[in-house]
């Protein structure tokens, strides 16, 4: 129970409930009993089992990245029992570059679960988080997105998209007390990355998390974090090379 001392209770949706990096910072964000957690996602049980480790109250909301109706329904529904402190935007897939090439139907539908499904979402989210003045929005975006990939390309135009407009938001929100957080990180370990080599720097969902939450924890304001830190020298130097050589990188 709330006392007199005690924090004000916080209202945090995670889109995309299942996520592993998801649900890690949903646990770094250390939520109480007075706490609410919105998981929404496309199965109650699986979204019910994600949820069941942690302490604060939890709810389920149905969210399908490809049918944009359950964006208008998830907004209002996760704006309905009062202010949204914080919406982690954490849906997304991965898929091998050479399934996508031959299935191209399957990469049309990695862009929109990627990138169009958080458009449509976050623009009603961001609209409806003005006329409270407050809150943040997470955005997962990758270090995919510094520059397309040959064996990955697909999923790193749909990540370049995400970044671009996550920043074009955070500039939109700008003064209104909305503030967009965005998360680079590098190679996770886990099930989205399941069978594969782990890259250099590479993170595991704990540490993204923890990362996340200690950004969120300094307080408003847009930022843009990289997970490690490092990952930015990386960045930088992968935007340099030039694109004959880049082009013979094997991953
Ligand atoms: N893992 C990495 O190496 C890595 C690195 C950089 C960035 N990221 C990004 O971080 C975010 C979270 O990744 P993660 O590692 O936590 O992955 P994850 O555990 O595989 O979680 C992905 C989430 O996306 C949801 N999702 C997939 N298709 C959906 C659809 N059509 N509609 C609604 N939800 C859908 C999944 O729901 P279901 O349970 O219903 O499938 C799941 O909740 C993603 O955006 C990812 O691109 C990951």
């Amino acid at each position: 129970m709330s006392g007199p001392q005690s924090k004000p209770p916080r209202r945090v949706l995670l889109v995309g409930g299942t996520s592993e990096i998801g649900i890690a910072l949903l646990h770094a964000l250390d939520l109480g009993p007075d706490d609410e957690a919105i998981l929404a996602g496309r199965d109650p049980r699986r979204l019910a089992a994600a949820g069941a480790d942690l302490r604060c109250r939890v709810t389920t909301a149905p969210f399908d990245a490809l049918d944009p109706a359950t964006h208008t329904t998830l907004t209002a529904r996760a704006l309905a029992d009062g202010p949204l402190d914080v919406a982690i935007c954490a849906a997304g897939v991965l898929v091998a570059q050479d399934v996508l090439d031959a299935q191209p139907e399957r990469a049309g539908e990695l862009v929109q679960i990627n990138l169009t499904a958080h458009v449509t979402l976050l623009l009603a989210l961001a609209a409806r988080m003005r006329e409270q003045r407050r809150g943040t929005i997470v955005v997962l975006s990758s270090i995919a997105a510094v520059r397309p990939r040959r064996a990955n390309f697909v999923y790193g135009a749909a990540k370049a998209g995400l970044d671009a407009f996550a920043r074009g938001l955070a500039d939109r929100l700008h003064g209104t007390g909305v503030s967009v957080l965005l998360v680079r990180p590098g190679f996770v370990t886990g099930r989205m990355t399941e069978g594969m080599a782990p890259a250099p720097l590479s993170s595991t969902p704990t540490q993204v998390a923890a990362a996340v939450a200690a950004a969120l924890g300094r307080g408003p304001g847009s930022r843009t974090l990289w997970v490690p830190r490092r990952l930015a020298v990386l960045a930088a130097v992968m935007r340099l090379l030039p694109r004959p050589l880049w082009r013979r990188l094997p991953r």
